[in-house]
């Protein structure tokens, strides 16, 4: 058996980190967004008496999500199974897209499909939580609010169409060591919005995400800035996308990567221009609906047993 599933790149339209946790991750509220940069993933399966799992890929990958994620569903499913993937990836790794985390929701969805047994919604979102915090968002796609730990998710209404000029010049951010730098703490008390303004803040950006004017809102991601101390080369960018009409214009996740939103195409490729070919992609929001189409697209029949289609 075997498919192709695309594997799509998220952003983060706003970010907010509040206080750390005592299970040392941090409480944040986010707005993610799938986009329409994408890696492909080629799946072939057979059931084996023994497991084995390959994975070619156009780049090297160090810690591949993609092998532990297939090795963690099968083991969920009880099945040893032959699995070879091969991975084209076009997402920047490292850069806050989320490339990773897509990879490996991709796979948790896909295996499942092609042995023909459904797995539990709660099942799969417990699984993809142990593999990362971003992950379980790639089972929605669309615009979504992330609270708790970003594992915590909630639609939030489409967005026009809009496109984004994503700027990756290759730095690679480790997540842990961006949290680091914000120095928050166990006590920072950011929790209650009468004491909080940048709940305050991030609620009133949540109300207004009706799509009537995302140029408007003050949105803010708390990791540009103590990125941007460590690799200064990332503000210029910022100015640079602003500068060009780009409104919002920030950095996506624990950064590198930087975008600018526009809402013609042709203004985004006009900016794109301005960068350096092999760094600047030109993307469209992909609404849930679309993302979702793609999956059912690729997976067939299968997918239709999953919850995740009725969105
Ligand atoms: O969940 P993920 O693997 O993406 O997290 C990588 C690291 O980022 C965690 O080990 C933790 O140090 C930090 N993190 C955090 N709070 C979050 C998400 C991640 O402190 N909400």
């Amino acid at each position: 058996m075997q498919v192709t599933v695309p594997s799509f790149a998220k952003l983060n339209l706003d970010l907010r980190v509040l206080h750390k946790r005592p299970d040392g991750y941090h409480e944040l509220r986010t707005i993610f967004q799938t986009i329409s940069l994408k890696d492909t993933l080629s799946i072939e399966f057979d059931f084996a008496k023994r497991t084995q799992i390959d994975l070619s890929s156009s780049i090297d990958i160090a810690d591949n999500l993609v092998v532990r994620s297939a090795r963690l569903i099968l083991e969920h499913l009880k099945i040893q199974a032959w699995v070879r993937f091969v991975l084209e990836k076009q997402i920047p790794m490292g850069a806050g897209l989320g490339g990773g985390s897509s990879n490996a929701a991709a796979v948790l969805l896909a295996l499942p499909a092609l042995a023909g047994r459904p797995v539990p919604t709660a099942e799969l979102v417990r699984l993809a939580e142990s593999l990362g915090s971003d992950v379980p968002f790639f089972f929605y796609g669309g615009t979504a609010l992330g609270c708790g730990r970003g594992t915590e998710l909630y639609p939030l209404p489409d967005q026009p169409p809009r496109w984004a000029v994503v700027v990756s010049s290759g730095i690679h951010v480790s997540t842990a060591e961006a949290y680091r730098a914000l120095n928050r703490t166990v006590t920072d008390s950011l929790t209650s919005p009468t004491q909080s303004p940048i709940l305050r803040e991030f609620q009133t950006i949540a109300w207004m995400l009706d799509g009537s004017g995302l140029e408007q809102l003050p949105l803010k991601n708390d990791f540009e800035e103590p990125v941007a101390e460590i690799h200064r080369e990332l503000a210029a960018v910022v100015r640079k996308l602003r500068k060009l009409g780009a409104r919002p214009a920030l950095m996506t996740g624990s950064g590198s990567a930087v975008f600018g939103v526009f809402s013609a195409a042709q203004d985004a490729r006009a900016a794109a221009n301005q960068f350096r070919a092999d760094t600047a992609w030109v993307v469209r929001f992909l609404p849930r609906r679309q993302y979702l189409a793609r999956w059912r697209r690729a997976l067939g029949p299968a997918m239709e047993a999953s919850h995740f289609v009725r969105q």
